[in-house]
């Protein structure tokens, strides 16, 4: 078994036991938000939405958690030390927080574009700036979040900071900007993929979701194919 320090990747997510309630029979998915190697300390960014995250909240410090992981496939980065882009749209910024957090020691840096509905939406934006990212916070709100102001924002970042990569979450809207500016400029990008699931370990297919393969559209499992794949291959309409 290798230990939890060194297994646990940007990318991957914990299944989550949220309690013995039976609406929370199966367990629920979290990204790794972020990881400390020395103190072991794992941190999961979550909304509440339901009886498990409402489930979730209601855990006091010192509960035991049962939860399965590091599952699914981690992020990955290409070859070089050139920035990467890092596109998110409300909690879909915890996964991409976690790869922020582990690129400074690839000697690289991450550059985040966060969006959301409104100012108080923002999430982990101060977070992410602890980790060394550079992020530009964009809303509905403010009127900065459209697709074609965040296209314009994100041509800029990607010429200034010499962008090599991106990364997106959060957003089909986002991912498909992504998508386009990845192909104009020829960039490394891949997108971490959320569905509803149930084993979360790749034997039932309740998450199954499509994906462009080189014969076409396939049904893939977001679980354990996942949940990041090459931005190319996601099906986004
Ligand atoms: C790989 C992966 C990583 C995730 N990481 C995070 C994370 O870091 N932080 C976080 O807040 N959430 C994350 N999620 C989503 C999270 O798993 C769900 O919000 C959670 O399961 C909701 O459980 P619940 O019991 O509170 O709500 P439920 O009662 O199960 O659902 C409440 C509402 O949310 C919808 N919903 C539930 N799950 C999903 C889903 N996967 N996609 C879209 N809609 C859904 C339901 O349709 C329903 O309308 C992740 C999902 C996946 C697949
Ligand atoms: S949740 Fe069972 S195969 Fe993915």
């Amino acid at each position: 078994m290798t230990a939890l320090e060194e297994s646990v990747r940007p990318g991957q997510f914990f299944h989550i036991q949220c309690s013995d309630d039976w609406r929370n029979l199966l367990r629920r998915p979290f990204s790794v938000y972020k990881f400390d190697r020395r103190t072991r300390i794992l941190e999961f960014l979550y909304l509440i939405k339901g009886s498990g995250t409402q489930a979730l909240m209601k855990k006091r410090p010192g509960e035991m958690l049962d939860m399965i992981g590091p599952l699914g496939k981690p992020f990955s980065l290409p070859a070089g030390d050139a920035s990467i882009l890092l596109a998110a749209r409300g909690v879909g910024v915890a996964t991409l927080h976690a790869l922020a957090q582990a690129v400074p020691a690839e000697g690289r840096r991450a550059i985040a574009i966060v969006s959301a509905q409104k100012r108080d939406d923002l999430l982990a934006v101060d977070d992410l700036r602890q980790s060394g990212a550079q992020v530009y916070a964009v809303t509905d709100e403010d009127g900065t979040s459209t697709m074609d102001q965040v296209g314009k924002l994100a041509e800029m970042l990607i010429e200034d900071y010499g962008i090599s990569a991106v990364y997106t979450c959060g957003s089909k809207r986002l991912a498909k900007l992504m998508q386009n500016l990845a192909t104009i400029h020829n960039l490394y990008a891949e997108i971490a993929m959320e569905a509803h699931m149930a084993c979360g370990l790749g034997d039932c297919y309740a998450c199954a979701c499509p994906i462009r393969k080189e014969k076409g559209i396939e049904a893939v499992r977001i679980c354990s194919e996942g949940p990041v794949f090459p931005l190319r291959q996601a099906v986004l309409s």
